[in-house]
């Protein structure tokens, strides 16, 4: 989608949708006087008749019959803009995107009133606009026939194409491709979205950014000592993957960053095998190694002065003859040992792995992110994500983005006296807890890999699939955790 910014008055513009964003109690404005004068009338007229008031969402929609060098004019209710979190300018983008394809728009005018005062919520309509844009139709007979909105204008008559604005909506396209990334690998059904096709995706991504890229096979993996990866992959036909990326800045970095991701491809429960429904939407279970790989791709990109490493252990965790078995112990590189009582607590198996790693290239920082418990589900629902960390200042960070980017987080307590429910009789840990607080006991887990480094574990399962569609998402993969992370490294 090409993006501009043009000054021009309201009724000089043209386009197939001219959105005019209209604040709750403004019906009578300036701007809406210039429309109504313009379309002889008809406008105030409507207003009255539906009784359109601004409320948030709330919107209007006239055909201007070549009265105005716009095709349509949709008025578009945006509540209290002083107000307004950036979620109403996301929503707004998603909703107008709607709009425009459903009247077969191919092009989209938002116009801006107060230039000084609406600019900074620009690039966050833009974003709304190109998140809703995505579909996954690849599997459909029968496509959306319906043209996507092909340019997007900012206009007005104040509106001033500064270098600020410019860059605000270029990070914008560069960073919304890294979350349809992640949709897209989400939503490929397991069978596709493979270890070894992950680490081809990571590949690709690495060549087309410049990125290095190293992938650990099976032999490798045993050679590294990943044993948890190996001992969750060996009920599998398909083949086990360690995948790395790395951003390099040219010059001195500021930071070291790891991010590490759960990779899990399909998630059966392996012999504690889950049952049926709980197992339909387990393809969801890499969510944490897409948005890894689809930050990568945007930092790639956007060039920050911080060095970047994903890492996203990848494979599925299956039930075969050759699975392993409730009881089974996992001995890891860092001599730590690990009694497997329940082999559908996997994700922690495998990312005890990709945390030692992590920690083994003395980052300054580790995030992780992983559709780790159901227990988190329960406790949060299906939008917010559970945030747990050792250092308060890394929390604060990253809620802070959560919030600017519409990715809610909400931090969870690691809870020491906790530690005795993942103490084990035969081996130093076990993977599962004492059934209360799932959530926390599977965090605990994971802070045994991470040394004193200051971590940041992002607990994704309930927001990293889509049970419906909302105004900028889609039912399925959401690629939750792209934009905040971005956003956080960013500001370092
Ligand atoms: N991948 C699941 C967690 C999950 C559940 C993600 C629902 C998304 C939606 C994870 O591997 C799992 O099975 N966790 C178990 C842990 C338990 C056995 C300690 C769970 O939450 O039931
Ligand atoms: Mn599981
Ligand atoms: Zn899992």
């Amino acid at each position: 989608m090409d993006i501009r910014v043009q000054q021009q008055s309201l009724t000089a513009i043209a386009t197939d949708l001219l959105v005019v964003p209209l604040p709750q109690g403004e019906q009578m404005g300036a701007n809406v006087q210039a429309l109504d004068a313009a379309l002889g009338g008809v406008l105030q007229a409507q207003i009255a008749r539906v009784k359109f008031t601004g409320k948030e969402g709330e919107s209007l929609l006239l055909h201007t019959y070549g009265r105005l060098p716009s095709a349509m004019v949709l008025l578009f209710g945006v509540g209290n803009p002083v107000r307004a979190e950036s979620e109403t300018w996301r929503r707004a983008g998603g909703k107008i995107q709607k709009e425009a394809r459903h009247q077969g728009a191919s092009s989209l005018a938002w116009f801006v009133d107060n230039a000084s005062e609406a600019v900074a919520s620009l690039p966050i309509v833009a974003e709304g606009i190109l998140l809703s844009s995505y579909g996954f139709d690849r599997y459909k007979s029968e496509k959306n026939g319906k043209l996507a909105v092909k340019t997007l204008t900012f206009a007005g008559p104040e509106l001033r194409k500064t270098p600020a604005l410019t860059a605000a909506l270029d990070a914008v396209s560069k960073t919304v491709p890294g979350v349809l990334l992640a949709r897209d690998l989400i939503n490929e059904p397991a069978s596709v979205s493979t270890p070894s096709y992950l680490a081809a995706q990571a590949v690709q991504i690495a060549r087309q950014g410049k990125l290095k890229s190293e992938i650990l096979k099976p032999q490798q993996l045993k050679a590294a000592k990943m044993s948890g990866l190996l001992a969750v992959a060996q009920g599998s036909i398909e083949e086990a993957r360690f995948i790395k990326l790395l951003y390099k800045p040219s010059g001195k970095a500021k930071k070291k960053v790891a991010l590490v991701g759960k990779g899990l491809t399909f998630d059966s429960g392996g012999l504690s095998l889950k049952p049926p429904k709980s197992m339909e939407t387990m393809k969801l279970d890499m969510s944490g190694g897409a948005t890894v790989l689809g930050v990568m791709q945007v930092l790639a990109q956007l060039k920050p002065q911080v060095q970047v490493t994903g890492y996203v252990p990848a494979t599925e965790n299956m039930p075969s003859g050759t699975a392993q078995r409730p009881g089974d112990i996992i001995r890891y590189r860092n001599g730590k040992t690990v009694e497997v009582l329940n082999a559908d607590a996997e994700g922690r198996l495998i990312l005890a792995d990709a945390l030692l790693a992590a920690v083994d290239e003395k980052p300054d920082v580790i995030i992780d992110l992983a559709t780790l418990t159901g227990a988190c589900v329960v406790a949060l629902g299906g939008q917010i994500a559970g945030l747990f960390s050792n250092n308060d200042e890394l929390a604060e960070a990253l809620l802070r983005c959560g919030r600017e980017t519409g990715e809610p987080l909400w931090r969870l307590p690691l809870v020491k006296e906790y530690k005795d429910d993942i103490k084990s009789s035969v081996a130093d840990i076990k993977n599962t807890g004492s059934g209360n607080a799932g959530a926390i006991a599977a965090a605990l887990f994971l802070q045994e890999f991470v040394g004193g480094v200051p971590w940041a574990h992002f607990d994704i399962a309930g927001p990293a699939f889509a049970e419906k569609d909302g105004p900028y998402i889609s039912k399925g993969g959401v690629g939750f955790g792209v934009r905040t992370l971005v956003r956080y490294v960013m500001s370092l």
